[in-house]
């Protein structure tokens, strides 16, 4: 069984109740039951944090023996050089996601540290972003 993890930074811990008309009303606890549901050949973990070196900590952990990382660095995406550097810096390989579409938003969110050294980017379906990231491990 392929080991895959979700890795959502700042602010995401209030999914369902931060900003809906961009972000959606479901929690993402509620929505990781939902995709534990639909990846039974996956054994999926799940870690949040609000704290870039907490973030940092966890991909150094677990990305040289998972098979494969789903990431919503959040905020982070567009201003941390050390996100960038670790998902540079590991072998399992990457999958940058995002909840909205940042290119159809302000400027400042259309730069990514994570970008240019994941295996892939998935933006703009909602919640599905993580869904769509999933399906490329199967
Ligand atoms: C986000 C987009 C980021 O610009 C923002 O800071 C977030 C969420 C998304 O999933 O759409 O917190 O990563």
């Amino acid at each position: 069984m392929k080991k895959i993890i979700i890795i959502n930074g700042p602010n995401l811990n209030l999914l369902g109740k931060r900003e809906p008309e961009i972000y959606g009303s479901e929690s993402f606890d509620t929505y990781f039951k939902t995709l534990q549901g639909d990846f039974p050949l996956l054994e999926l973990d799940y870690f949040q944090s609000n704290i870039e070196g907490e973030l940092i900590d966890k991909l150094q952990e677990v990305g040289f023996s998972y098979d494969g990382i789903v990431l919503n660095a959040a905020a982070y995406t567009h201003t941390s050089v050390g996100i960038g550097d670790a998902v540079k810096g590991i072998s399992t390989p990457v999958i940058e996601v995002h909840i909205s579409n940042t290119y159809s938003r302000e400027d400042f969110r259309h730069q990514s540290f994570i970008s240019p050294n994941a295996k892939g980017l998935i933006l703009g379906f909602g919640l599905k972003s993580y869904y769509l990231a999933l399906q490329s491990f199967i």
